[in-house]
């Protein structure tokens, strides 16, 4: 059973959305040429300490930094290691959550560092309108199957595959609830969205075959065949008319 956010749930996980919107606005000055992946987890370590919030992904299931960072064929859970050095070209994929009062938001964003190829701008601008377009889209009484294939078939669309063994989710008092929100799926099969429920959209896709392998460090998902990557999300509360997007 999944349950819609109260008033009061909602207005904490909007003070949390806050915290990461500033995270965002804050980094878009830094994504340069030889700025350290460590720099930007240091800054999403210390705004939510600022804010008097805490980072979600710090420790959760051992994860070891407050931001993920992931730099062209890596997916997502890349580890901000203080040697992984923006690279004129490359995207990076940045994934930020806080909570705040015992209430989580989580957004991601990715970035071209300086001047990137068509390609690159193709990916980064589908993946984006692929967030966009299905949060407007969403509407209460749809079934996470109808979310799924409207952002599978708006990718295929465009010529790239979307990354299946991730999904987007629930969130609240957890960074993941219920229900999962995949990428794809079958128009009118899964779990109902309702009213006040909040979950992230988050496509990951990538300009290869979709298929990912998790790196020897057990946290970093790269593409199988080394296809660049590009990922997106917001922590939204659905609504009746416009849905609210609580990480802006
Ligand atoms: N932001 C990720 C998500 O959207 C969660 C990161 S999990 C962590 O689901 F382990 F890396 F922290
Ligand atoms: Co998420």
């Amino acid at each position: 059973m999944i349950l819609p956010k109260t008033e009061d749930d909602i207005r904490k996980m909007k003070k949390a959305g806050k915290i990461v919107a500033e995270f965002f606005e804050k980094i878009e000055t830094l994504i340069k040429p030889g700025v350290s992946a460590k720099k930007i987890d240091e800054l999403g370590f210390e705004i939510a300490k600022k804010r008097g919030g805490v980072p979600s992904f710090y420790k959760y299931k051992g994860y070891p930094a407050s931001v993920c960072v992931s730099v062209d064929q890596e997916v997502i859970h890349g580890i901000p290691y203080h040697d992984k050095i923006l690279e004129e070209g490359s995207i990076v994929s940045v994934d930020y959550g806080v909570s705040y009062d015992g209430f989580h938001a989580d957004a991601a964003k990715t970035y071209i560092v300086g001047n990137g190829d068509s390609l690159k701008k193709k990916l980064v601008e589908i993946c984006e309108r692929a967030l966009y377009d299905s949060i407007k889209f969403l509407k209460p009484g749809m079934k996470t199957g109808d979310l799924g294939y409207f952002i599978y078939t708006f990718v295929r669309k465009n010529g790239f595959s979307v990354i299946r063994d991730f999904c987007g989710h629930g969130i609240g008092k957890q960074i993941h609830e219920d229900p999962p929100i995949p990428n794809y799926g079958e128009q009118g099969k899964g779990i109902t969205l309702m009213q006040n429920m909040t979950i992230c959209i988050e496509p990951m896709i990538c300009a290869g075959s979709g298929d990912v392998i998790i790196q020897k460090d057990n946290w970093t998902v790269i593409t199988a065949d080394g296809s660049l990557s590009a990922h997106f999300e917001h922590t939204i509360r659905i609504r009746d008319g416009e849905n609210e997007i609580l990480t802006i």
